[in-house]
């Protein structure tokens, strides 16, 4: 089945999949509404909390009979012991080979980790206090550029080197009292170009962030950043940092090894930024709070091994996904965080999610029975509510939402701003569930004096069909220890939902082919090779391009 994937419906015959699929069509329509008058105890059996977070599914159709079976699909799927074999270091990414282990890189005050026989917490805990040295240096200036005191770091890098630290970055600006952190990642020339606008390299360092080190749009930037240094510093070399688990390569750069910042290979980058791709963002925010960040994500991995899974966060968000896209046949879900810090949010929980479980086989190789894990979109409330809502609430297409809202923001003199975000946050959710009947729009249009047949037309309009599903997570105020949490809550709602399909969440062949045709094209489009054997749109793009180019 060339680029196609599952029919519609394609969980009825797998077995796993029956007793979804069934309650999917049994009760694909029911009123959510209708569940909360039937039993008044429905918020409190279907919401969790911990460690001062709470997790409301209610707003969704998940019944008891419901979640019932998709807790049995954790069973089936063997959840407990796939969570034990990942934190205990085996090699569940099987088409590379290795162990995924981010779960260390927070493991503070958790026992040893081994992988192959060899612990790996004591070089876990030596990288991170030598990350701390450096950073402290940054900040208090004992590390200095050729012209003095650090002012700006810019961290280069792309997808998980970039997309973690340059979301962290603005979510924690409350705590942010170190030099001025910028974030290039496009080989778009103009990214580094507006990045570099106005800043002095003298007083600036560069880390160059790629677990591989061989990443084309990286290491072209990093060059880039070399020369304009070079124009300005007798050593460019000393005002660059490298974090990669590529020690040669790094070499290469002749960056020296007390700025260099090592991880292993199981360490996935899309799950990095616990480790050394979090420096920027430990220099913006000091090493302390980077720890409280950790001991965020630790707390989540204390839940997420421990809770019953009735009660285990993860689980609970894995299980709604797992419900409305491969059971209900919802092929996207929103992420909307209430909450303008978290502005980068959907887009680090984009490629968290859709890198990971974007496969359409699964670990034995064979083809999934239903559909691969959702597209996962977003922005912040409110502005989205300007934007975008107006699909989600009127449109043909269920979109599942999931609000997050702090119940505190870090502005006491602003605090009746917060109140009418929060008051926001809860009448969307409010909305969809309830939306509004014929009846009351043809009354409310009535009251303003239309009759006949334009009042019909005109209500109709006015009309929200609600019963649309969403979760809401509530958690005190968005520190550094929270933002760990809600990550790492993220992190393992994606390992749930991929135990479940079956599939390894933790390689991403399906970047490889674009990566190799660019290599391919770029002698192609400066001339040097012909189009011969590309296809007719290809080719002609091509042509025209270089037909366009001046000279
Ligand atoms: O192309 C995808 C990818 O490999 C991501 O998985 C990764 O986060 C990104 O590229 C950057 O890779 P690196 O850190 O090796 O430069």
């Amino acid at each position: 089945m060339r680029g196609g994937g599952p029919a519609t419906h394609p969980t009825k015959e797998h077995p796993m999949w029956q007793d979804i699929s069934r309650l999917a069509d049994a009760h694909a329509d029911r009123a959510i509404l209708g569940l909360f008058a039937r039993d008044p105890g429905r918020f409190e059996a279907f919401s969790a909390s911990a460690d001062g977070l709470l997790f409301d599914y209610s707003k969704t159709n998940i019944c008891t009979e419901v979640r019932a079976a998709l807790l049995a699909l954790c069973t089936a799927a063997d959840l407990p012991g796939k969570r034990a074999a990942m934190f205990g270091g085996s090699k569940i990414n099987e088409t590379e080979g290795r162990a995924v282990l981010h779960t260390a890189l927070r493991n503070l005050d958790g026992g040893p980790v081994t992988v192959d026989g060899q612990d790996v917490m004591p070089g876990v805990l030596a990288t991170l206090d030598r990350m701390g040295q450096f950073a402290e240096a940054v900040r208090s200036g004992d590390y200095e550029g050729q012209g003095g005191r650090i002012t700006d770091v810019i961290n280069i890098g792309i997808g998980g080197s970039d997309l973690g630290p340059a979301m962290a970055e603005i979510a924690l600006q409350p705590f942010a009292d170190g030099p001025r952190c910028h974030f290039v990642s496009n080989v778009d020339g103009a990214h580094i170009h507006e990045a570099l606008k106005g800043l002095d390299p003298e007083t600036t360092l560069v880390i160059v962030a790629s677990k591989t080190f061989t990443t084309i749009e990286t290491m072209t930037n990093a060059r880039t950043a070399w020369d304009w240094m070079a124009g300005k510093v007798r050593e460019p070399g000393a005002q660059f940092a490298a974090l990669s688990s590529n020690q040669e390569k790094t070499a290469d750069w002749g960056i020296d090894t007390s700025r260099v910042f090592g991880f292993e290979d199981w360490v996935g980058g899309r799950y990095s930024m616990w480790g050394p791709i979090g420096l920027a963002v430990m220099i913006a925010i000091g090493p302390e709070a980077f720890r409280d960040f950790l001991r965020g994500g630790e707390a989540m991995d204390r839940h997420f091994q421990t809770a019953a899974p009735g009660q285990n966060l993860p689980v609970l968000l894995a299980l709604t996904g797992i419900w409305h896209n491969q059971g209900l046949g919802h092929a996207t879900r929103a992420v909307l965080p209430y909450e303008q810090r978290l502005a980068r949010l959907p887009a680090y929980l984009q490629q968290m999610e859709m890198e990971s479980n974007g496969k359409r086989v699964a670990m034995d190789g064979s083809d999934l029975p239903v559909h691969s894990g959702p597209v996962v979109w977003g922005e912040p409330g409110t502005n989205g509510q300007h934007a975008f809502y107006q699909l989600i609430h009127q449109g043909t297409r269920v979109v599942p939402c999931e609000f997050m809202v702090g119940i505190e923001g870090h502005e006491p003199e602003l605090s009746h701003q917060h109140d009418l975000l929060i008051a926001n946050c809860l009448a969307q959710s409010e909305a969809l569930l309830r939306g509004r009947s014929l009846e009351e729009a043809t009354a409310i249009m009535a009251a303003k004096g239309l009759e006949g047949a334009e009042l019909d037309r005109q209500a109709r309009h006015r009309v929200f069909p609600g019963n649309r599903p969403s979760t809401t997570l509530v958690y005190p105020k968005l520190t550094p220890f929270v933002l760990g949490q809600i990550l790492a809550l993220y992190e393992h709602r994606v390992f749930v939902e991929g135990v479940i399909l079956g599939i390894n969440s933790y390689d991403q062949w399906g970047v490889e082919l674009g990566k190799e045709l660019a290599v391919k094209l770029s002698p192609i489009l400066s001339g040097q090779e012909s189009t011969e054997g590309k296809d007719g749109s290809t080719a002609g793009l091509v042509a025209a391009i270089r037909a366009g180019r001046p000279g």
